[in-house]
């Protein structure tokens, strides 16, 4: 098998866990999101190690709005915090962040802090911090859909597979290679249901919390000891 085909340029990261983690430790469940975002910073530090260019977190889904609004909150102004502290280190490490979901249904102060990062950062190309706020897998599709019955330029009424995915949120980032889960589920969330499709999956036990350098070191090794087959068969 040819060695590029084992290349991880993209990890997908559902975090998982912040609010048993906090429960554990008998603190506040925004406690536990507030340790969660700061192991962002050590996932980007070992996805550079790696050779990873493509991160896509998945922040805040679209059934997420179910959650109290205490919570919601907490998030929202973890969001806001980070998008306030990182743009020094995303300037540095020459990193994008670029963003999937419905984010115009976001908080305006969310809102504006996430632009302004997504401009000042747009022409950096050492890698993509892909952050998914409100998203659903579904809605992505469902949006893709609306934006093909209203685009006056389409000619014909096939599709193919390709042509649908430009209408995806984030057409130009390659389908991730790996997609991690923390804190032991075996499930996808609406996740990147279209991009996800042939991505190999790591599950740890691990809560996302506790989720560090060493332990995305590992998911990736073990990426590169499997075979992608693509549904054909494996090459000799
Ligand atoms: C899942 O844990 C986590 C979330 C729904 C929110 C993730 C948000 C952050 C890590 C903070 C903000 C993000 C950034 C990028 C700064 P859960 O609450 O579902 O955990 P549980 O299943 O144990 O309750």
């Amino acid at each position: 098998m040819a060695d590029k085909e084992k290349i991880c340029r993209h990890v997908a990261i559902i975090m998982d866990g912040n609010g048993r983690w906090a429960e554990a430790q008998g603190l506040p469940r925004a406690d536990g999101h507030r340790r969660g975002a700061e192991r962002v910073s050590d996932v980007m530090k070992a996805a550079k190690k790696c050779g990873v260019k493509y991160l896509t977190l998945y922040a805040f889904s679209t059934e997420n709005w179910k959650r109290s609004p205490m919570e919601i909150n907490a998030i929202m102004s973890l969001l806001g915090e980070f998008l306030d502290n990182k743009l020094p280190d995303l300037q540095k490490e020459g990193i994008s962040l670029r963003t999937v979901g419905r984010t115009d249904e976001l908080p305006s102060f969310v809102r504006k802090k996430l632009y302004r990062v997504i401009d000042a950062t747009k022409n950096n190309k050492n890698g993509v911090l892909n952050l998914a706020l409100n998203y659903g897998g579904r809605a992505e599709i469902v949006d893709a859909v609306n934006k093909i019955l209203t685009d006056k330029s389409r000619k014909n009424n096939e599709i193919t597979e390709a042509d649908f995915g430009r209408y995806l949120y984030a057409p130009d980032l390659p389908d991730p290679d790996l997609m991690i889960r923390t804190s032991g589920e075996l499930r996808l969330s609406n996740f990147l249901l279209w991009e996800l499709s042939y991505s190999e999956l790591y599950v740890t036990e691990k809560l996302w919390p506790d989720f560090g350098e060493e332990d995305f070191i590992k998911a990736v090794e073990s990426f590169g000891g499997r075979k992608r087959r693509f549904g054909g068969r494996e090459e000799k």
